[in-house]
């Protein structure tokens, strides 16, 4: 049984079998301190550049601040993946960033999972739940997804989640020390309806 939780000014707590997804809390920084240091290689790959504040505390209490807000401003839902059954421990992440609003009503979507944790089906849990929010509770039309061409397990992960590749954009981002060329695609929300108290 899956269930979340949302309302204006609550924060969204979602839980599948095996994980539950939440905002970062001030008590999650070290856990999620040592989630990115034991991941560092991991990463490397398909992540942007991180400066060695990445790895520190001082740099993730500022950060779980800042995403609490751009939550409640309809920015963004930044969200750290436990497994339920030692919820403290981040094993990965699943970011719904940049929402535009307009006649947009878009995001994107960023996730990883820690080495020991992949090859379970944890992130695809995970990415329905986030999927979900966004688009039941959050009201989004559309979210975007792009890997690397090379990226063969991401791409898996996506086409299994009902995601369409729609482009392929060169030198798209800034990876690992050179500008990347990345697959493009979108999953978009066949049952939107406008969110509560916006125009649309
Ligand atoms: C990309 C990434 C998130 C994929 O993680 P993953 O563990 O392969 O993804 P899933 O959680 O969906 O696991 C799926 C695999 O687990 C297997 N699996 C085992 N039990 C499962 C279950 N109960 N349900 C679903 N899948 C299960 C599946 O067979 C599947 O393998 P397959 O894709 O070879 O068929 C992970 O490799 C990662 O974090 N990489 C580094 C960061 C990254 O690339 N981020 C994305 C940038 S675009």
């Amino acid at each position: 049984m899956t269930t979340s939780h949302i309302s204006p000014r609550r924060e969204p707590i979602l839980e599948g079998p095996r994980v539950t997804l939440r905002l970062g809390a001030a008590e999650d920084v070290p856990s999620i301190v040592t989630f990115y240091r034991d991941n560092r290689d991991h990463f490397r790959p398909t992540d942007p550049p991180r400066p060695p504040s990445f790895y520190t505390e001082a740099f993730w209490a500022e950060r779980v601040t800042t995403s609490a807000l751009e939550f409640h401003e309809d920015r963004s839902c930044h969200l750290f993946v436990h497994e339920r059954r030692s919820a403290r421990a981040v094993i990965g992440y699943a970011n719904l960033s940049n929402f535009v609003r307009g006649a947009f009503h878009a995001c994107y979507l960023g996730y990883g999972i820690g080495a020991a944790h992949q090859g379970q089906g944890l992130m695809a849990e995970a990415i329905g739940l986030a999927i979900d929010l966004a688009f039941r509770e959050l009201r989004l039309h559309r979210i975007m997804a792009n890997h690397l061409p090379t990226n063969e397990r991401s791409a898996r992960l996506l086409r299994r989640l009902g995601f369409v590749k729609e482009g392929y954009a060169q030198r798209y981002l800034y990876i690992d020390g050179a500008w990347r060329d990345h697959v493009l695609t979108a999953l978009t929300n066949d049952r939107w309806e406008p969110p509560v108290g916006r125009a649309g």
